[in-house]
């Protein structure tokens, strides 16, 4: 695997560097500030993404939960857009940027038939004019890096990822991160990294190759097929908020990285869940149940502690479930 080094991006005014070649992935419904709060914990400087954020909410003054006090966040913190209008793509950003991004990543990938029947995400695949357009004049709106987050195309037969990313890079993208599917593909089969690879020897911008990676072996055989820049880690990290540091710690090869057991485990599900009871109230339950159900696995007693907990109606029952495992691991 080559060396890898810093990733410098150079915005329209304002440079950042990228210290860590290990990135955390947007996730809806998963990479909230509390989310990141814990990745933090063992990623002092990874880049960590927002949830994709409606561009178009965000001008309209709703979504807003997902891009305050990001300056307040340590680290940094890009924030993703989607949308297929130029104009609401560019109030947002400037709204993000406002608000404290570290970069703002346009998303090209989203497979979601309600985002993209309307022309964005993974729409923007499809329509290459426009997705430069939305690159340029956002880039040209704001001082800080703009990147892209795509897949390899629409559908295989009509997909020309090479040009896509080419046009982007032209349009002022700062680096491209590629999800080595299609969008046809949803999440089946495997992510071709090859792909991946002839789209990074294209390019004179750094990119990110992102899917399938779940541990530091993955990372460093996708690193030596792609020659790409860094990694991105998506559903491997849910429940693992320690991956991204892991996966980072273990490629540079420093020191050999403990992973969490049972006991911090379940302290971490405690941690998240009081703190997702208190910011949101009774509803925060409901969130940190899935969370709950991804942490707590791999160690002796979690199956059955995972089906007590899916069933707790009460905050107050599941704090009480982990903390009599807790006492069991003492
Ligand atoms: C629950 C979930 C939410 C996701 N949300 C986003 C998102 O908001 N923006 C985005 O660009 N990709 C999103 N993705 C895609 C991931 O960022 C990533 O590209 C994909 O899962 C492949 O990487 P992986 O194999 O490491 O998971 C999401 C994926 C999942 C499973």
């Amino acid at each position: 695997m080559k060396e890898l080094s810093p990733i410098f991006l150079s915005g329209n005014g304002t440079s950042r560097s990228i210290e860590c070649p290990v990135i955390q992935s947007p996730l809806a419904g998963v990479s909230d500030q509390i989310f990141r709060k814990f990745v933090r914990r063992w990623s002092p400087n990874a880049l960590l993404f927002t949830e994709m954020v409606n561009a178009k909410s965000l001008e309209s003054g709703h979504g807003e939960e997902k891009v305050i006090e990001l300056s307040e966040e340590i680290g940094p913190i890009g924030v993703q857009l989607f949308d297929h209008r130029p104009d609401s793509m560019i109030d947002a950003a400037i709204k993000a940027e406002s608000s404290g991004a570290f970069l703002i990543d346009i998303n090209m990938g989203c497979p979601v038939k309600k985002i993209a029947r309307k022309g964005g995400g993974s729409a923007l695949l499809k329509d290459p004019k426009l997705a430069q357009l939305i690159v340029k004049k956002v880039s040209q709106a704001i001082s800080i890096p703009v990147t892209v987050k795509i897949r390899l195309g629409w559908c295989e037969a009509t997909s020309d990822p090479i040009s896509f990313a080419l046009g982007l890079q032209d349009a002022g993208a700062q680096l491209i991160t590629v999800h080595g599917r299609t969008r046809r593909q949803g999440f089946s089969g495997n992510a071709n990294w090859k792909a991946i690879s002839k789209i990074k020897e294209s390019l004179d911008i750094p990119l990110i190759a992102n899917g399938d990676i779940k541990n530091s072996r993955d990372a460093i055989k996708c690193l030596e097929i792609t020659k790409a820049d860094g990694v991105m880690i998506g559903r491997a990290s849910m429940g693992a908020p320690w991956l991204i540091g892991q996966i980072d710690e273990e490629i540079k090869n420093k020191k050999t990285f403990r992973t969490p057991d049972a006991k911090m485990k379940v302290n971490l599900s405690l941690e998240h869940l009081k703190l997702l009871v208190s910011k949101k109230g009774n509803h925060g339950l409901l969130i940190a149940r899935k969370h709950m159900n991804w942490t707590c696995r791999g160690f002796q007693g979690a199956s059955t502690l995972r089906h007590k907990l899916v069933r707790a109606s009460t905050p107050d029952e599941a704090i009480k479930l982990l903390e009599d495992a807790l006492n069991k691991y003492d």
